[in-house]
């Protein structure tokens, strides 16, 4: 027998891919964390034009000088932070800079505190660099700051933060992201702020921790905002001497973002915003759809003012997803993310509206 190290063997395949492996050909896929839009016209344009003049060798490692600029202008525009280029690592997806990033904070004997329910990556690579997963439970969808308090240990390295949330869609306040903050630095650790779902706000504004403490690992990428989740592109922005650490194994692991990427997210970043409005609108539409079937039903659901999803409490979420995924409706049982929403089903709406509709009736049958 092969033997492989505990803190590989010992992590289960993701909640979300068992699903889609159980699913037949002809479901309805509201199991999906991407959009279904295409990549904006302008985007890709760029990346065919970088093809075709030969844009296609390494780049810098952290990334090419005019993307890290154009990264800091919009830290500044949309985030209220400044941030010079070489403090920003550009990365194979947000997945990237995580990983790098516990790869650098954590090793074993340090504790790290995640949101419960979360995204699933963030249990996964704590575990993979060796640190303990405290799981903070949510209150009504969101990160506590007493609560969060009341989990931190002399041995705690680093908090999670992701507002917009997935699986939630909830949208952290001002206030409680300040005093995520100084908890930080009172208690001296580092918060990874994963911001992928900062344009998906439909109420509410996007605050960035790095506004009120350096403390703080910036986390986002083109992915969701631009509808790019294949390209793989990624960054993370941070203080100096985060930078030098997390550099050493972006050089080693990843060697530098796709060219070609690279190129992409340059004119997404630097383009009309137009492209990002209208997604944002038509997500709104299909959030309301779902919002209102549901309730239609008598299921109890918050509304979540950000991200694409829907977490409604439907009773017993293992057996409900199944029985949906039977018949044709893809969803995420809310035991994925954590063990605080058994109860709960993650319904992602990054699906057309006709779809929505169609599985709003086979939910009907399966939650009235
Ligand atoms: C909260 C969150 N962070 C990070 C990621 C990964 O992003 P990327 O595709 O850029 O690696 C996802 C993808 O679902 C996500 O939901």
């Amino acid at each position: 027998m092969r033997s492989f190290t505990d803190r590989v063997s010992e992590i289960d395949i993701s909640g979300i891919r068992k699903m889609f492996e159980a699913a037949g050909t002809d479901s309805i896929n509201l199991g999906l964390g991407e959009p279904d839009f295409p990549t904006p016209a302008h985007i890709c344009d760029a990346a065919v034009d970088a093809i075709r003049r030969g844009f296609t060798r390494y780049t810098p490692g952290a990334g090419i000088p005019e993307l890290k600029s154009a990264l800091s202008e919009k830290f500044l525009r949309d985030n209220n932070i400044s941030v010079t280029p070489d403090e920003i690592i550009v990365t194979s997806g947000a997945s990237e800079a995580l990983h790098i990033a516990m790869q650098a904070l954590v090793e074993p004997g340090d504790d790290v505190l995640i949101p419960d329910p979360g995204f699933v990556s963030y249990s996964a690579l704590s575990r993979i660099a060796g640190g303990r997963v405290i799981g903070v439970p949510l209150v009504d969808l969101l990160l506590d700051p007493d609560v969060v308090a009341e989990h931190i240990t002399p041995n705690t390295k680093v908090l999670f933060v992701n507002s917009p949330s997935n699986p939630c869609g909830s949208v952290q306040s001002k206030k409680e992201i300040q005093a995520f903050a100084e908890l930080a630095e009172d208690y001296d650790f580092t918060i990874i702020s994963d911001e992928v779902y900062e344009f998906l706000i439909y109420e509410g504004e996007h605050i960035s921790p790095a506004q009120f403490t350096d403390n703080v690992i910036t986390v986002n990428a083109a992915s969701k905002t631009y509808s790019m989740t294949g390209w793989r592109l990624g960054y993370l922005a941070a203080r100096h001497e985060y930078i030098e650490q997390f550099f050493k194994v972006h050089q080693y692991v990843q060697a530098c973002a796709s060219s070609v990427a690279q190129a992409a997210a340059l004119a997404a970043v630097t383009g009309s915003q137009d492209c990002v409005r209208d997604m944002r609108e038509k997500f709104r539409k299909r959030r309301d759809i779902l919002l209102k079937g549901l309730r239609e039903m008598g299921v109890e659901c918050p509304t979540p003012n950000g991200a694409f999803y829907l977490f409604p409490r439907v009773g017993d979420g293992d057996r409900v997803a199944s029985e949906l995924a039977e018949r044709g409706v893809i969803t995420v049982p809310g035991s994925a993310f954590g063990s605080y929403s058994r109860e709960h089903i993650r319904i992602s709406y990054a699906a057309s509206e006709a779809d929505i509709m169609r599985a709003l009736d086979i939910m009907g049958d399966v939650l009235l």
